[in-house]
Formats: structure tokens, C-alpha cells, sequence
């Protein structure tokens, strides 16, 4: 028998509040399907039962960092395993809206007692995005953006400012896109297209043009 090949790819869109990680995931699924590519997109927190509570949490000042970073764990190992890994089995291109590095940068930033290490272990049994890409932004503009809206207890400037960094850092480190959103969405946009375009030529996925 003939087995065919998966064209799948995993991807995350990472980075600080108010950065546009939404927004990118979005337009990016719906320039993907243009492509005619089979797409799936997804976010985190995720929509199991952890992730709901989860986001009950982002309003509560009185959960302790290591129970959020915990329990983001368990629901991502929940969503690797019952929604990603089972897409990109059937060939789907997969795109999640934060992933690992959401709980590196803020569980660590959260407590002096959660090293980024920590953070890595707990995250082991979640599978490796094929690629990760930070969208970078002031927090002083991010966070404008939102001021209508109730703030959830991570949209503080002053931890941001420090979630930024984990981000800048981990990025230097692990050789991932970096990419201004201080601008046009339509040109961030574009630039978040070129690279992952030059990750499926890499790979030999075919697209429609
Ligand atoms: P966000 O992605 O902004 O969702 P919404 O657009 O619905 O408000 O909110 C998720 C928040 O959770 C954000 O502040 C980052 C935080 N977070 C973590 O601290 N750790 C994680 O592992 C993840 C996935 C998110």
C-alpha cells in the first residue's frame, strides 16, 4: 500500500498581550486556506474543561503562579494530544495562538520561584511546534490598544515589560522570527506570510497561487 505524504506543519504565533497574536492567527488561516491548504486553527488557553477554568483564573489575583503554570501544562497536553497532534496527522496545516513559550515567558515572570527550566519540564509531554514565530510590541502601545476592555491580572505594564524580555531572550536563543506589530496589520501581516511561506517551500508543501 502506498502511503501518502502529510503536508502538515505546526505553527505558533507567540508574544506579549495586545501583541496581535489573535489577529495574525486569524488573517494567517485564511490566507493558508486561500493557498488551498487544509487548516486548522486553534488557541490557548485551550477549550477543555482546564482551559475554561483556566480562563476564570486570568480574573482571579489569588491563584498562586505555579497552579497557572501547572495547570496551563495539563491543558496543553490535553490539546497536543487530542486536537494538534491529531490534525497534523491528517495532513492539516495547524496554527495555534500561543503555545509553550506563553507559559515560559509569563510563569516565569510571574514568580522568582518558576524558572524557566521548570516551566520547560512540566511542558515535556506537549510535541515541539515546527515553528514559532514572537510578535513583538511596547507594552506601553499594547496595552492601549485594550483600555476599553476589563484587564485580565497579566496586563500590567511593568510585568509585560518583563514577559517582553523572556520573549526577546528565548527568541536570541532558539533562533525564532521576531516580528514588529507596531505597524500596518496588512505589512505585519505580509512579513508573518513571507516566513511561513519559505517554511513550506522548505518542507516541499505545495500551494495554490
Ligand atoms: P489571551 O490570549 O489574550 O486571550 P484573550 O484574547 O481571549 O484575552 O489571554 C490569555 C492570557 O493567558 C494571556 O495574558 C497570556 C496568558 N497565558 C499564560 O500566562 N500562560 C500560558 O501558557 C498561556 C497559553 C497564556
Amino acid at each position: 500500500m502506498i502511503k501518502t505524504m502529510h503536508q502538515s506543519l505546526f505553527i505558533v504565533l507567540d508574544g506579549i498581550d495586545g501583541s496581535g497574536t489573535s489577529t495574525h492567527s486569524n488573517l494567517l488561516a485564511g490566507f493558508l486556506s486561500l493557498k488551498g491548504l487544509k487548516t486548522f486553527l486553534t488557541q490557548e488557553p485551550s477549550s477543555s474543561e482546564i482551559g475554561k477554568l483556566l480562563r476564570t483564573y486570568l480574573k482571579n489575583e489569588r491563584i498562586p503562579a505555579s497552579t497557572d503554570a501547572l495547570l496551563f501544562a495539563a491543558d496543553r497536553v490535553l490539546h497536543y494530544k487530542n486536537e494538534i497532534k491529531k490534525k497534523l496527522e491528517d495532513g492539516y496545516i495547524v496554527i495555534s495562538d500561543r503555545y509553550i513559550e506563553s507559559s515560559i515567558a509569563y510563569q516565569s515572570s510571574q514568580s522568582e520561584n518558576i524558572s524557566i527550566e521548570w516551566v520547560k519540564n512540566i511542558n515535556k509531554f506537549a510535541g515541539k511546534p515546527d515553528l514559532t514565530i514572537i510578535l513583538d510590541i511596547d507594552p506601553k502601545f499594547s496595552l492601549a490598544r485594550k483600555h476599553q476592555k476589563a484587564l485580565d491580572k497579566f496586563e500590567d505594564t511593568s510585568l509585560l515589560e518583563k514577559v517582553r524580555k523572556v520573549y526577546l531572550n528565548r527568541a536570541k536563543n532558539e533562533g525564532y522570527f521576531v516580528i514588529n506589530t507596531d505597524d500596518i496589520i496588512e505589512l505585519v501581516q505580509a512579513k508573518i506570510q513571507e516566513v511561513v511561506i519559505e517554511k513550506l517551500n522548505q518542507r516541499g508543501i505545495q500551494t495554490k497561487n
